[in-house]
This record gives structure tokens, C-alpha cells and sequence, in this order.
């Protein structure tokens, strides 16, 4: 595993930025009308879901009511400078330093029911998103990856 403090984030870590991106946050869903696409059963026991620049987790914090205690939400950032205290949550979810451009760790490979990555695109290096793609799609669990899935996924802008 790969981990910095992040230093090339283009953005501060304090405050006020955490402030914003829940601000951010509260706008997207209101917006969408959804944190997690209305695909995803969220009613389904012992989901696994990673997200990727998890930042103060505050998506995590949305879907955490909406879920069976059985989902596992592991977040990730390049930095633990958002975290909230690990003392705040509850024991399904985790909270670790993970650059998403880096070799995936053995112990992430094909562990994810769902893998959740948002405001990036300020983060992507030399215009290239494949090696980030490839990263997420080796998180998520084998019966995922196959193409004929993934394409039957559908995208339309909000
Ligand atoms: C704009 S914030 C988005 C936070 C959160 N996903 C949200 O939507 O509220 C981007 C986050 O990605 C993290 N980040 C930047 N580079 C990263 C990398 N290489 N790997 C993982 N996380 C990274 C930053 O530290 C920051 O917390």
C-alpha cells in the first residue's frame, strides 16, 4: 500500500473545507434525490462498500441509517487529516490511508459489492483516468467485473 499525506491535493485540509464539502454534499443529494443509486438494494445484508477519497466520510455518514447493520463501509483518502475520530463510529465502518492511483492492496482486490468515487476530477494526473478506473474496478468482487455487467449499467446526467 502506497500512503502520502497527500501534499499535491490542490485543495486545504481544514476547517472550513470539511465545512464545504459537506455543503457540497447536502447539494449533490438534494439534487440526485439519492446518495446511492437506486439500483443498489439497500435493503440487501452484508453489502460491501468502499469509498475512494472518502475525505470527512460524509457520504458514509448519509447511507449509515439507510443500511442494514450488516454493510461494511471501508473509506479511503490519500490523507487522515478529514477523519472524523474513530471513536464516533460505529464498528462497521472503517477508515484508511489509500492513494486510489497506487497498486490496490492484496486485501482489497475483489472485496467490494459497491465502489463509490466522487468530486475527482480535479485529482486525475495527466488527463489519464485508466489507471484509477482499473484500480476501482479491481476493488469490486469478481461477479462484478465482468464487461457484459458493467455495461448494462446505466448513466444518465442528473
Ligand atoms: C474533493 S474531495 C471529495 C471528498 C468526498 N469524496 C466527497 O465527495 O465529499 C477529494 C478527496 O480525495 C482525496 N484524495 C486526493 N488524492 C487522492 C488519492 N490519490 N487517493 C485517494 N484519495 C485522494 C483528498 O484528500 C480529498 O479528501
Amino acid at each position: 500500500m502506497t500512503s502520502t499525506n497527500g501534499n499535491d491535493y490542490m485543495f486545504r485540509r481544514v476547517h472550513q473545507d470539511s465545512v464545504r464539502l459537506v455543503v457540497q454534499h447536502w447539494l449533490w443529494t438534494h439534487r440526485l434525490r439519492y446518495a446511492l443509486h437506486n439500483m443498489i438494494p439497500k435493503q440487501t445484508e452484508h453489502l460491501r462498500i468502499a469509498d475512494i477519497g472518502t475525505a470527512n466520510a460524509v457520504w458514509i455518514l448519509e447511507l449509515l441509517p439507510l443500511m442494514p447493520p450488516t454493510t461494511q463501509f471501508d473509506g479511503f483518502d490519500i490523507s487522515a487529516d478529514y477523519f472524523p475520530a474513530k471513536d464516533w463510529f460505529p464498528a462497521n465502518v472503517s477508515l484508511d490511508v489509500v492513494d486510489a492511483f497506487a497498486a490496490v492492496p492484496e486485501h482489497l482486490v475483489g472485496k467490494y459489492d459497491v465502489v463509490h468515487i466522487r468530486a475527482f476530477v480535479v485529482i486525475v494526473r495527466d488527463n489519464d483516468p485508466m489507471r484509477l478506473l482499473s484500480n476501482l474496478i479491481k476493488m469490486l468482487s469478481k461477479s462484478l467485473q465482468s464487461p457484459r455487467r458493467m455495461h448494462r449499467l446505466p448513466f444518465r446526467p442528473p
